[in-house]
């Protein structure tokens, strides 16, 4: 047989699907296993957004949308640009699509040709790497100070090649939300050098200190002119079945990306559009209800993880991960997380699966009595075991 897509072939397999396949046959076999993978809030959606969705469909709006998506979604995610991040885009600026992760594929595909360098500051959320390798470029690692992301470190890897520099703020999988000072010294590098700035946002209403979300695209003309920001409803709403996510960009990138969305996916699902217009438009104290809970439960989990022998955790500032250090165990975080499930049933994520050997990632979003249960476990594990 002739062979398959060498593109497709080559993408590695997440590590993370090994842990992930073993916990839910746990689950199936009716083990009691306490699980800090998921990546998604554990709220359901609001209901004033479900109520739009059956509106939607009972006015029969179930047909084929503009591919980019709908002008009263565009206008609505104009507004929010305007109100949360004081940012000016038009309708023509932005491309409505299924998901931050498809609008994300769309901006590799739309930005990069074979052989250009993408900057990626490690840890990194892997389909970051798997995106620009499917676009046929580079992903250059770069290093983080104590997982805060510098600029000085981003500098000290761009080359004639660079295009592109990732940005994730906060960040999954540590959490870290990118200083004010830094974010503005990056602005300066990317628009002095003319390399574009993908900005990853999806986190941006889960900032736990006072601070509030600085898009980069807001720290002058320059600047924006550079910046594709993404984002999506899937974290902000507890919408991530629903696949909503756009970009906003300068409109000569939105039309190559819709152009290239036409021949793809078409729009995004009508139904899940007009739940979104309600998402944006409609009250907005569902988000603070989440961050307060994930806020109070970030505390706790990081207060248990740092009694642990052997680990040390920072105490991340956004998102709702914690990326503890669990080097001191003399385990890799593969074996680390095998160990732990199979023995005391918590499942957790590497740190290699997002470039990182010495960490492991928890989800937060679960119930604080989840989380005291799976922590009693994980420390009665480190007593036994977490010996180098
Ligand atoms: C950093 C980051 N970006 C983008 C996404 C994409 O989310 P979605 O495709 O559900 O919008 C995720 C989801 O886990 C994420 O963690």
């Amino acid at each position: 047989m002739k062979p398959f897509s060498q593109r497709v072939r080559q993408i590695t397999p997440s590590a993370t699907l090994a842990i992930d396949a073993q916990y839910k046959q746990m689950l199936k076999e009716g083990k009691d296993v306490v699980g800090f993978g998921a990546g998604e809030p554990d709220f359901d959606t609001p209901d004033n957004i479900k109520q739009a969705a059956f509106a939607a469909i009972k006015k029969g709006q179930t047909k084929y949308t503009a591919v980019s998506g709908i002008n009263e979604l565009k206008d609505a995610i104009a507004t929010k640009l305007k109100r949360e991040n004081h940012l000016d885009y038009s309708r023509e600026d932005i491309v409505v699509s299924c998901g931050g992760k498809h609008a994300l594929m769309n901006v590799c595909y739309a930005l990069l040709n074979p052989g250009d360098e993408v900057i990626l500051p490690v840890p990194y959320w892997v389909t970051y790497e798997e995106q620009i390798h499917l676009a046929e470029a580079k992903a250059v690692l770069c290093p983080t100070e104590k997982l805060q992301i510098k600029a000085r470190l981003i500098e000290e890897a761009i080359t004639p090649k660079t295009k592109a520099i990732m940005l994730n703020s906060p960040c999954n999988p540590t959490g870290s939300v990118i200083e004010h000072a830094e974010l503005k010294k990056i602005a300066k590098l990317a628009a002095d050098k003319e390399i574009f700035v993908i900005s990853d946002d999806v986190y941006e209403h889960f900032i736990y200190s006072d601070e509030e979300h600085v898009s980069i695209a807001s720290l002058g003309e320059d600047i924006r002119r550079y910046t594709i920001i993404v984002n999506s409803l899937s974290k902000t709403y507890s919408m991530t079945g629903w696949r909503v996510g756009y970009t906003a960009s300068t409109k000569e990138l939105a039309s190559l990306m819709g152009n290239l969305q036409s021949h793809q996916t078409s729009n995004p699902t009508s139904i899940a559009q007009w739940a979104a217009v309600e998402a944006l438009n409609g009250p907005q104290d569902s988000v603070q209800l989440m961050k307060k809970a994930f806020g109070e439960r970030r505390k706790f989990i990081v207060k248990r993880l740092n009694e642990m022998p052997n680990v040390s955790c920072l105490m991340p500032a956004g998102a709702f991960y914690v990326f503890p250090d669990i080097s001191q165990t003399g385990m890799t975080s593969m074996r680390f997380c095998e160990r732990l499930l199979k023995e005391a049933n918590v499942a957790v994520v590497p740190g290699a699966a997002f470039g990182d050997d010495k960490h492991i990632r928890l989800s937060y979003a679960c119930s604080l009595e989840n989380i005291a249960k799976g922590m009693d476990r994980m420390e009665t594990f480190l007593k036994q075991h977490g010996q180098p």
